[in-house]
């Protein structure tokens, strides 16, 4: 039964991400599952909740729906009720992706389980690593900035207006996001993962400097 619901849940998602941003699209889904089900291997938790959440998690952004942080967890809510999970797996699925949402993030909202870390934790290493590399060189270049601007010091933190006028080049995020979110990990699992990761990028971050000061 509940391979079932995972395996339609995948068929939905996929349909759901067809055109989607490459940032968010089926296979940041199918990385962030993977990294779930990672994780799970040595956290104890709710697997169907966890990979249920992973892959519904990003179905509809808020960024593109006025900022309304429900409609991802109306519309997983719906689909779950439809195929037939049971009433609390679906209200549990629902509470984690409203408070792995942006706003969340800002505190406006409190929800903790055991499950939202697995799948938090799941999503932040999908932003770390060599993935999580080529994804801030991906939306950088979507958004037509400066791969890195050495009169631009990296850790200083830029205004949205800066943002704005796309001056904000994109070694500043490795700054002012990537290289923050080992430290923000919730699972044990998570958190060794992430230090690998983490080690990757500032490897990548010296190699990238030594290359831009022409060094060999
Ligand atoms: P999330 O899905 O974790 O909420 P976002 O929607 O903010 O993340 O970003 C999606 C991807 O784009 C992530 O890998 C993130 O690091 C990257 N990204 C977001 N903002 C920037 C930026 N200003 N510069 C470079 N990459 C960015
Ligand atoms: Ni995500």
């Amino acid at each position: 039964m509940q391979d079932s619901f995972i395996e339609q849940t995948v068929t939905f998602v996929k349909e759901r991400l067809k055109n989607a941003e490459s940032g968010h699209d089926w296979w940041h889904i199918q990385r962030v599952w993977n990294n779930t089900k990672l994780i799970l291997e040595t956290e104890s938790a709710d697997h169907t909740v966890c990979e249920l959440t992973a892959l519904l998690h990003d179905i509809a952004d808020s960024k593109f729906h006025d900022g309304d942080e429900h409609i991802g967890p109306r519309i997983a809510g719906e689909f779950l009720l439809g195929i037939g999970v049971d009433g609390d797996t679906v209200e549990h699925v629902q509470q984690i992706i409203l408070n792995m949402s942006f706003k969340a993030s800002l505190g406006e909202i409190t929800f903790h389980s055991k499950e939202l870390e697995v799948v938090q934790d799941a999503d932040r290493l999908d932003a770390i690593g060599a993935i999580g590399i080529a994804r801030a060189f991906n939306y950088g270049g979507f958004k037509n900035r400066e791969i890195y601007n050495p009169e631009i010091p990296v850790e200083e933190q830029l205004t949205k207006e800066a943002y704005k006028n796309t001056k904000a080049p994109t070694l500043n995020h490795f700054y002012e996001k990537l290289l923050l979110l080992r430290d923000k990990m919730n699972t044990a699992a998570g958190k060794a993962i992430a230090a690998e990761r983490h080690q990757f990028m500032e490897l990548f971050l010296q190699q990238f400097y030594g290359e831009w000061n022409g060094e060999r």
